[in-house]
Formats: structure tokens, C-alpha cells, sequence
């Protein structure tokens, strides 16, 4: 799902100016996800598109038959949650070595022009099973450099693809290749337009720092990247269920200053920052003129949505309260779960947040990450006694 910078664009401007036309040869969509989150994506497609139908998968990756008087723009926005990488889908590259797959590649690809090339794998484990993290794999950063130096018309690549790293800039169109297996490579392409399709499957390359206390940092990390929430400098942000103190270590990075809000024990190291103040307590038990100087609120608490939406409706409704925009960690302790995203969302909105979009995050385990932003921002009245 697009994240808040591309809801607040689209609002303002409709459709690509540089959108190529509709293209009739790709009857196929490929989506990869997190292993375990492909049903979710079927059924977030099936209420969008009710004529697109799965047809090959994999763990952690599906494809689409598209019907013929349906075809789709590479452009397409699958306005799916669980979809960390979606584009049309060519078909699978042939060859016994990576240099006949890598020329296959472009034949598959035809005359269209290109300026990046994606490569990366689909998920073989469960995020957190025997530690395994989604990411670009060497094996794929080597099918990368075979699929360059085949490519018939180098001169139309961007510079800087050069370096797998950086990320497409909105508009490009960008060749993709899945690693299925090893040996085994489905081609595709899509137009970068969100923040999550400028990168090669959607995955933002992030170190965690040898000094984070908790892999929660990742997932801060890329939940702020992701949303582009205009959290100013020196801004005072709270964080619901904050330790040991990952989450709070990579706001305190950005310079905010950080409100922990949980019964655990923090790190020592957190606790030693300045910027932070732990509030040793559950959520529903600090008082709410702690919050009165805060414009930005994070949770991350190990319960149920329902229980977590319910404390941040408390402290964001009442009205000495002033939240301007939220990540919000929504964990699905049983996939059936999903199907009650939509809901969530429409609850978040009748707080007052007009711009509200979710996604799981490559560094989400079973869980969603939720973003809100009230724009433009309206404060409430004072109460005066
Ligand atoms: C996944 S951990 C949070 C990880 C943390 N964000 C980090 O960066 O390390 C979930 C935390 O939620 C806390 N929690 C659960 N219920 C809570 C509540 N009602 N109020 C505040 N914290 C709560 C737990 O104590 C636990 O520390």
C-alpha cells in the first residue's frame, strides 16, 4: 500500500504524466510477500480486482492472470498491504547458465527501454525463522551484474544503476527479476511510483547498528522511510510498548526527543540518553497531560489490534490532546486477522486522520505497520477550567 507521501501526491496530482501506455503483451502480475502472507494478498486483490485470478506461486511469491479486456499499466498500484513488490509479469528467463538466462531476460523484455534493474530473491523462510531477515542476496546482486552485461541497450539505463543500492527515482520503469530459485528467474516490470516500488523488491537496504538493543530498530527504521511522516527536528514523539528500546534508540538517531511508555525494563544504554524519559507504566495509566506537548505518537505492544487501537484511541481522542501523526505496529497473532485491516483503518480515520495507509514492512514478523498523518494539522481548542 502507498505510503502517505504518495496518498498526499496523488491527491494532488492524478495520474503520471509520464505513464506509458497500457500494455496489451503482459496478461500476468507477479506480487512477492513474506511467506505466510500470500492468502492475504489473494483476498486484498480479490476485493480490488474480482476478474484478476491467482495462478503460479510460490512461497512468498503469485502470480495474476490478467483478462485480456483488463490489461494493467506498469504503474499499477495493487493498494495491497502485504505486497512488499508487485509488477507486470513477462514470463521465466531460460538458459542452464546465468549468461543464457541473463540474455533471456531481455529478450523477454522486448524493445522496451528500461533505466533499473531489480533483482532480488523470494523470502525461502519466515521472517525470524533460524534468524532469516528478507534482504538482497549476494546471489542476486551476481544475477544482477550477468543481467547488466547482457543488456543490449545499455546506454538506457540510469547512471546510478550502477549501484543496486540506490533507489529508482519516481517515473522510471524498472526491469525485475525474481529469483524463484537459484536457477530459476521470472521477469517483470514495473514503473517506480511509491516509496516501496523504488526499491529492488521493495526492500530498503538497512544495517542495524552494533550498538541497537532490539531488531525493533529495523523496523522504526523502515516504518519512518516508508511513511515519510514530516516528523520536524527536536520533535517530542511517545512510544507505546518501547522496550527494551530498539524503536526508541532509532527515533533518538533522528534527534527526537522520546517518551517511553512501557511496565518492562529498558535498556540501560536507552535510559542513559538524555533526549529519552521511561514512564514505567501500561499505556491506560499515564496521565494525559503527559502527552500535552506531543505531536507524535508510535506503538509497538505485544496485543491484540483491537487492544492496541483502544489505547491509542484514549490518548489521541481526549481533548487536551494533540497527535498530529502515528506508526502504529498491528500484530496478526493469526493470519486470519488480515481481513480485518480495512476496519482498522476506517477507525484510525474517524479520529480526525485523513491520510491512513498500512503495509508490512520487510522487517515485520506476522504484523502491519500502520501510518496516520492529520493534514493540514488542526489543533483543538484549549480547555480552560
Ligand atoms: C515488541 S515489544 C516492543 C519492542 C520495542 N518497541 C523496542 O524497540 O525494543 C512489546 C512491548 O509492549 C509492551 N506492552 C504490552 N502491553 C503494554 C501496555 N498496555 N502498555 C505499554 N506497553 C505494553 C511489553 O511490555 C513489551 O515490552
Amino acid at each position: 500500500m502507498r505510503s502517505l507521501k504518495a496518498v498526499v501526491a496523488a491527491c494532488i496530482v492524478p495520474g503520471s504524466p509520464r505513464m506509458p501506455a497500457l500494455d496489451p503483451k503482459s496478461s500476468f502480475l507477479f506480487v512477492t510477500c513474506q511467506i505466510g502472507a500470500e492468502d492475504a494478498v489473494k483476498d486484498e486483490l480479490a476485493r480490488r480486482w474480482p476478474d484478476v485470478h491467482a495462478a503460479y506461486s510460490r512461497p512468498g511469491l503469485i502470480t495474476f492472470k490478467v483478462p485480456p479486456d483488463h490489461p494493467m499499466r506498469p504503474d499499477f498500484d495493487p493498494q495491497s498491504v502485504f505486497a512488499r513488490a508487485a509488477g507486470l509479469s513477462l514470463g521465466k528467463a531460460t538458459g542452464d547458465d546465468s549468461q543464457q538466462r541473463a540474455r533471456s531476460v531481455w529478450e523477454l523484455l522486448g524493445p522496451q527501454a528500461v533505466a533499473r534493474v531489480h533483482v532480488w530473491p523470494r523470502d525461502v523462510k519466515r521472517p525470524g525463522e533460524d534468524d532469516f531477515e528478507p534482504a538482497i542476496t549476494p546471489a542476486a546482486v551476481e544475477a544482477r551484474e550477468a543481467i547488466r552485461q547482457a543488456c543490449p541497450r545499455r546506454e538506457q539505463l540510469a547512471a546510478d544503476d550502477r549501484d543496486w543500492r540506490l533507489p529508482a527515482r519516481s517515473g522510471e520503469l524498472v526491469l525485475d527479476v525474481i529469483l524463484v530459485e537459484p536457477q530459476e528467474w521470472l521477469v517483470g516490470y514495473h514503473q517506480a511510483t511509491s516509496e516501496g516500488s523504488r526499491w529492488p523488491g521493495g526492500m530498503i537496504p538497512m544495517e542495524m547498528p552494533p550498538e541497537a538493543v532490539s531488531r525493533a530498530w529495523l523496523k522504526m527504521e523502515e516504518g519512518l522511510r516508508w511513511s515519510s511522516l514530516p516528523i520536524p527536528p527536536s520533535s517530542r514523539v511517545v512510544e507505546l510498548g518501547s522496550a527494551p528500546g530498539g524503536a526508541s534508540q532509532a527515533l533518538l538517531s533522528h534527534g527526537f526527543i522520546v517518551v517511553g511508555v512501557d511496565p518492562a525494563e529498558m535498556d540501560p544504554r536507552v535510559l542513559a540518553n538524555p533526549n529519552f524519559t521511561h514512564l514505567r507504566r501500561r499505556a491506560a495509566e499515564v496521565r494525559r497531560r503527559e502527552f500535552r506537548r506531543v505531536h507524535w505518537l508510535t506503538a509497538d505492544m505485544n496485543v491484540a489490534p483491537a487492544y492496541t487501537l483502544d489505547a491509542v484511541e484514549a490518548i489521541v481522542t481526549h481533548p487536551e490532546v494533540n497527535i498530529r501523526g502515528m506508526l502504529i505496529t498491528l500484530k496478526l497473532f493469526q493470519w486470519q486477522m488480515a481481513s480485518e485491516i480495512p476496519t482498522h483503518l476506517d477507525r484510525v480515520r474517524s479520529w480526525g486522520y485523513n491520510l491512513v495507509s498500512a503495509r508490512q514492512l520487510q522487517h515485520d514478523r506476522q504484523e502491519i505497520c500502520l501510518a496516520a498523518l492529520a493534514s493540514p494539522f488542526i489543533r483543538k481548542p484549549i480547555h480552560r477550567r
